[in-house]
């Protein structure tokens, strides 16, 4: 699988060019992005990198990117990051990392978000548990609000997000197929910060197969 990881994400840093403002996502496939793009770095591309989260700006450091400030920057011009599951309309669930918030305010300023996964992350119908991100305080009451959506959150132990918040990682038996309304319905409840349905947001998703890289376009 990691072989798979790997050859989509060489394949989407083919897409970086010089003078690029780069969205540097989060997750183990991301990270073969990050890597790949480090050693273009040493041998003399000049890019920028807006990392999604504390780890991959570290790593992004680590082999010689420039980090910047998102701020800084009124449009990033590509973001490479990986997801949880994706569908064939590019749907994707994502926040196994616990990234998120980030991966998607970086997602929206993005020009391209070119999604990097094995091929074992592309489904008919979602099943992993939607990460949703929501701040402790009265955080029963807010996975009260959440099961009221057919949801069962539970909530991640031991974690804190890079925004100082928690992950509750909600199961449910079939998600309501229309993504939209949903995503807005549980960023609706107080509490909530934000949800792990990215719809609309990707561009291309690279599926690394046995076969080879595929595009979904
Ligand atoms: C991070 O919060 C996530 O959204 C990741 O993008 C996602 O979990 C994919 O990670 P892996 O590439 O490690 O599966």
């Amino acid at each position: 699988m990691e072989e798979l990881k790997k050859i989509a994400a060489h394949e989407a840093v083919k897409e970086i060019k010089d003078g690029m403002i780069v969205g540097l996502g989060t997750g183990s496939t991301a990270k073969y992005a990050i890597i790949k793009l480090g050693e273009m770095v040493k041998e003399g591309i000049e890019i920028v990198g807006i990392a999604t989260s504390l780890r991959s700006e570290k790593l992004a450091k680590e082999v010689g990117i420039k980090v910047a400030d998102i701020n800084e920057y009124e449009e990033i011009d590509i973001t490479i990051d990986g997801a949880d599951q994706v569908d064939t309309k590019k749907n994707l669930i994502k926040g196994g990392g616990g990234a998120l918030l980030r991966e998607k305010i970086v997602a929206s300023c993005s020009k391209k978000e070119i999604i990097v996964v094995d091929e074992s992350k592309l489904v008919e119908n979602f099943s992993f548990p939607l990460p949703v991100e929501v701040v402790k305080f009265g955080w029963r009451h807010t996975a009260d609000k959440l099961s009221k959506l057919n949801f069962e959150p539970k909530l991640r132990e031991n974690f804190v997000t890079d925004n100082g918040n928690i992950i509750l990682d909600c199961s449910y038996d079939r998600l309501s197929p229309n993504f939209s309304e949903m995503e807005k319905e549980i960023n609706a409840i107080a509490g909530v910060v934000e949800n792990g349905l990215f719809i609309g947001l990707a561009d291309e998703i690279i599926v690394g197969t046995k076969e080879g890289v595929k595009r979904i376009l």
